[in-house]
C-alpha cells in the first residue's frame, strides 16, 4: 500500500478518523451512527434555502426536473440518461473545500468477482444502492446510517455471469416502490420505507437461458422494463416488460428478431437468432415526447465465429427504439455489421437536443467500444454526425460484411498498435487454447493510419488471427458517459486498448453455464491508457481531454463514467481510487479525493436539506482489477471528513485503525495469522477451486480457458510450476492485480494448488 500522507497533517487527520469510523462500522456491522466520526451528524444545525424540495413525484413522472435536482430518482439522473444535476452550490470555484459528510462500508460485494458499477438513486434524502451481490440497502443521508438492508441471498453456483458480477443500479416507481433486476433472472418490487419483498417474479432462468441481469431495472407509466446479458453464454436479448404492480409479463421485444419481425428475421442464417445474443447492458433512456425506449446491444453470439450466423444480425450492435407501451419496434441503426469482434455497444444511451446544419434535431448518442460516439436522429434512427460506409478488409469463411460504418471525425484517443502491444498479443496467440493452431497461425497487424483495418480487421480459418483496436477491453465498455446542457457537451470515458481475436471452430452450442465465443479473444487489459473527453455535442469533434493517471503518472483506464453538474463540474473516478472533479468547460482538474478503493461507479448529485451532495460506492472492478471494497461517500461543502491515505481494504482499515488510534489490536490479525501458519502447509487444490471461482474466473474463465483479459492457465508451462502460480497471485502482472492484501496466504496456496492442478 502506497503512503501519501507523510509529513501532511490534512491526510493525517483524514486518516486518523476514517480509521475511528471504519471500526465502529465494522464493530457495529452496517447500522453503526457515524455520528461521531464526521462531526456534527443529525444534531448539526442546517439552514434550508430556496423552495421546499418537490416530495412526491406523480406515478411516471419522476425526472428531475420535477424535482429540480434535489432527487436522482432514475439511474443517470434522468430518463435521458444524461448524468446531469442542475445543482449549483458546488462550483469551479468552491469545490476544492470538498469533503466527506460521511463514509459507510457496505461490505457487500468485496471479491475480486465482483465490480461496484452502481449509479445510486437519491430519493428525498435517503440513497438506495444495489451491489453485485443484489444486496439492497437505504442509507440515510442524513443520519448517516443504513435504514434498512435486503439481502440478495444469491446463488454462489450461478455460472452464467460473464464479466465480473454487478448491478447498475434500481428502478423506482415514484411513489413507494423499488425493483431490483437480479443476476439470477429474478425481480424484486421493494417496499421504498422497509425493504420488504411486495413480488418476486423469475423473469429468466440463468440455469436454462444462460442470462443475467446486470442492467438496472427502469420503471415508466406503470411498466417495468428489464433487460438481459448473457451474448458470451449464447443467451438471446431482449427487452422484458412488467406490470409494475404485479410483476405479470406484458410483453417481450427480441433483439434478434421473434420469427415475425421482418426487419430482424432476414439478417440471421437459419435459426442462429435463437442464440443470437444482443443483450442489454444497461437500462434504456426513454424519449418523453414519442414515447420511445431507446437503448443499445450487445455483441452477437457466439461472438468471434459468425459462419454459422450470415447476415448483418439485426438487432445486435445497434442503437434501437420501440414504443415505451407496446413494445413495437420503430427504428433502428446498426454501428458494426456482422460483428466478430466483440464490438458491443452497451453504455446507457443519452438522449439530448443538437443543432445539425441550423436546424434543432433530437438526438440518441452512444459510446460503444470503437473509439467514437455515435448519434442518430430520434425520429428515424439516422446518423446525425459526418461518417460513411467503407469497404473493410474480408474474411469470406468468417462471413464478414462487405462495409461499415466508419465515423470521420476525430477518434477519442489514438489509434495505433505499438510493437510491444503486438508482441504481447501474439504471445497470448502462441499460447491459447481456444483456437487449435494458436502456435502457427498467422497474425494480421493493421497498417498504422488504415482506420477500417485498425477497427474491423477479421480473422478466419484461412485468414488468420487479428490484432485490432477497440474490442474486446477499449473504446467505452459500459461506463455511462454524461451531457451537460450548459456547455453542451458530451464527457465520454474510454481506453486505448489493442486486441486480438481468431475464429475458433463452430461447435458451439447453448450448454448451461458454458461460454461460447468461437474462438480466442484476447486484449492488453482492461487498464489500458484511459481518457475522459468533452466533445461538442452538434459536431462530435473533441473539446479537451484528460488523460486519467496514477499518482507515479503511470495511465489507467476510465472504467467508471462521468455525471455533470450545472457548477460547470465533471465528476470522474478513477480506478487508483480517487474522485476528481474537473472543469466542465476547459478539463482542469479542480479536487480529487482519494476513497479507499477502485472509484468505478458514476457519481451521484442531489440535495438534501438545501445542501448539494456527491454520493459514490468506490468498490473496485473485477475485470479493471481496481482495489476492492464497499464504500459510500457522500460529499459536500459541509463535509469534514478528509480522504483516506490511499487504497485499502475495509480489512487492512481497521488494522490501520487499531495503530492510529493505539487501541490493542483485535483478534482478527492475530487469529488470521496463526490459522493461516497452522493450515498453509497443505495447500488443498478442492478448496482452491471456490477461490478461483470468486476471484480469478473473472478474466481467466471458470474453465481457466482465458475470456476476459487473462490468458489461457491451462496450456501456459509456468502454471506447472506452484511457486510460479503463487508469485502470480500474490504480485500480480500488467494487469492483473495483486492479491496479497485480498486473499489469506492460505487461500493463495489453495488456488495456486488448484491451478497448479490443471484446473480441474
Ligand atoms: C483482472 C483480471 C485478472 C484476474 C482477476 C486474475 N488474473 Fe491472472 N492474469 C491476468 C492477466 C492479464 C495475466 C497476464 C499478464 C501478466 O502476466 O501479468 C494473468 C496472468 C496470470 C498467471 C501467469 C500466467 C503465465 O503467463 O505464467 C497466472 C498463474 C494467473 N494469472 C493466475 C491467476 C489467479 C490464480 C487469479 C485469482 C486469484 C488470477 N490470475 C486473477 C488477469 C487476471
Amino acid at each position: 500500500m502506497r503512503d501519501t500522507s507523510s509529513g501532511n497533517p490534512r491526510h493525517g487527520k483524514g486518516r486518523r478518523r476514517l480509521g475511528a469510523c471504519l471500526l465502529a462500522v465494522m464493530a457495529a456491522v452496517l447500522v453503526a451512527v457515524l455520528s461521531a466520526c464526521g462531526g456534527g451528524g443529525d444534531t448539526k444545525t442546517v439552514t434550508v434555502s430556496g423552495a421546499a424540495p418537490d416530495p412526491v413525484p406523480a406515478p411516471g413522472e419522476i425526472d428531475p426536473a420535477r424535482t429540480a435536482g434535489v432527487n436522482w430518482p432514475v439511474t443517470g439522473g434522468d430518463f435521458a440518461h444524461t448524468q446531469f444535476s442542475p445543482l449549483k452550490q458546488i462550483t469551479t470555484e468552491n469545490v476544492r473545500n470538498l469533503k466527506g459528510d460521511f463514509m459507510l462500508d457496505l461490505d457487500s460485494g468485496v471479491e475480486a468477482k465482483y465490480s461496484h458499477e452502481e449509479n445510486i438513486l437519491a430519493i428525498n434524502g435517503i440513497l438506495y444502492i444495489s451491489t453485485g451481490e443484489n444486496d439492497v440497502f437505504a442509507v440515510d443521508a442524513r443520519r448517516w446510517r443504513v435504514v434498512w438492508k435486503h439481502d440478495g441471498d444469491l446463488d454462489p453456483a450461478i455460472s452464467s455471469v460473464c464479466c465480473g458480477w454487478e448491478s447498475r443500479g434500481l428502478g423506482y416507481n415514484g411513489t413507494d416502490t423499488l425493483y431490483s433486476a437480479r443476476i439470477d433472472g429474478r425481480v424484486e418490487a421493494l417496499d421504498l420505507k422497509t425493504g420488504r419483498v411486495k413480488w418476486d417474479v423469475k423473469v429468466f432462468d440463468w440455469k436454462t437461458d444462460n442470462a443475467t441481469s446486470i442492467a438496472a431495472p427502469l420503471f415508466y407509466r406503470g411498466l417495468l422494463y428489464i433487460g438481459n446479458s448473457g451474448s458470451e453464454y449464447m443467451a438471446r436479448g431482449r427487452v422484458t416488460a412488467l406490470d409494475a404492480d404485479t410483476g405479470r409479463l406484458k410483453w417481450q421485444f427480441w433483439t434478434t428478431g421473434d420469427g415475425n419481425d421482418p426487419v430482424a428475421d432476414p439478417t440471421w442464417e437459419g435459426d442462429s437468432a435463437r442464440t443470437g445474443g444482443s443483450g442489454l447492458w444497461n437500462a434504456p433512456a426513454i424519449d418523453r415526447e414519442r414515447n420511445l425506449l431507446i437503448f443499445g446491444t450487445s455483441t452477437s453470439s457466439p461472438d468471434i465465429n459468425g459462419s454459422t450466423r450470415g447476415g448483418d444480425n439485426l438487432y445486435s450492435n445497434s442503437i434501437v427504439a420501440i414504443d415505451a407501451t407496446t413494445g413495437r419496434y420503430r427504428w433502428h441503426f446498426q454501428l458494426v455489421r456482422h460483428d466478430i469482434w466483440d464490438n458491443t455497444v452497451s453504455s446507457p444511451v443519452v438522449l439530448f437536443d443538437a443543432e445539425i446544419d441550423g436546424e434543432k434535431v433530437p438526438a440518441a448518442a452512444i459510446a460503444p467500444k470503437m473509439p467514437w460516439v455515435y448519434a442518430v436522429d430520434r425520429r428515424d434512427g439516422r446518423p446525425i454526425y459526418p461518417g460513411r460506409e467503407t469497404p473493410v478488409p474480408q474474411a469470406p469463411e468468417n462471413k464478414t460484411a462487405a462495409t461499415q460504418w466508419i465515423p470521420s471525425t476525430p477518434a477519442l484517443m489514438p489509434l495505433r498498435v505499438t510493437d510491444e502491444q503486438y508482441r504481447m498479443l501474439v504471445g497470448q496467440i502462441r499460447t491459447s487454447m481456444a483456437i487449435p493452431n494458436g502456435a502457427t497461425i498467422r497474425v494480421n497487424r493493421p497498417t498504422d493510419g488504415d482506420v477500417a483495418e485498425l477497427l474491423y480487421m477479421p480473422s478466419g480459418t484461412e485468414f488468420g488471427a487479428a490484432i485490432t483496436i477497440g474490442a474486446p477491453s477499449g473504446g467505452t465498455t459500459w461506463a455511462p458517459m454524461s451531457y451537460n446542457p450548459e456547455t453542451h457537451m458530451l464527457y465520454v470515458c474510454g481506453q486505448q486498448s489493442v486486441g486480438w481475436s481468431a475464429q475458433g471452430p463452430a461447435t458451439g452450442r447453448f450448454t448451461e453455464g458454458v461460454s461460447v465465443l468461437g474462438g480466442g479473444l484476447g486484449t492488453i487489459g482492461f487498464n489500458a491508457p484511459g481518457y475522459l473527453t468533452a466533445l461538442d455535442a452538434d459536431t462530435n469533434e473533441p473539446v479537451w481531454t484528460y488523460m486519467l493517471k496514477d499518482e507515479n503518472g503511470r495511465p489507467q483506464s476510465c472504467y467508471s463514467g462521468s455525471a455533470t453538474t450545472a457548477g460547470n463540474l465533471v465528476f470522474v473516478g478513477k480506478n487508483d481510487g480517487r474522485l476528481v472533479a474537473l472543469n466542465a468547460t476547459t478539463g482542469e482538474q479542480l479536487w480529487d479525493f482519494q476513497t479507499g478503493a477502485g472509484a468505478n461507479a458514476p457519481a451521484t448529485v442531489f440535495e438534501v436539506d438545501g445542501r448539494q451532495k456527491v454520493a459514490i460506492v468506490a468498490g473496485g472492478n473485477a475485470l479493471a482489477g481496481s482495489t476492492h471494497g464497499a464504500n459510500l461517500w457522500v460529499f459536500s461543502l459541509d463535509g469534514e471528513m478528509l480522504e483516506l491515505d490511499g487504497l485499502q481494504r475495509a480489512g487492512e482499515a481497521i488494522e490501520h485503525a487499531n495503530e492510529e488510534t493505539g487501541a490493542e489490536p483485535g483478534e482478527g490479525e492475530g487469529a488470521r495469522e496463526e490459522a493461516t501458519r497452522e493450515v498453509s502447509d497443505r495447500p488443498d487444490a478442492a478448496a482452491g477451486r471456490q477461490v478461483f471461482a470468486d476471484n480469478c474466473a473473472t478474466c481467466h474463465g471458470v474453465t481457466g480457458r482465458g475470456g476476459n483479459g487473462g490468458p489461457d492457465l491451462t496450456s501456459i508451462p509456468d502454471t506447472r510450476n506452484f511457486d510460479a502460480v503463487k508469485e502470480q497471485t500474490e504480485n500480480g502482472g500488467s494487469s492483473m492485480p495483486a492479491f496479497r492484501d485480498t486473499l489469506s496466504q492460505k487461500q493463495i496456496d489453495d488456488v495456486a494448488a488448484f491451478v497448479n492442478d490443471g484446473i480441474n
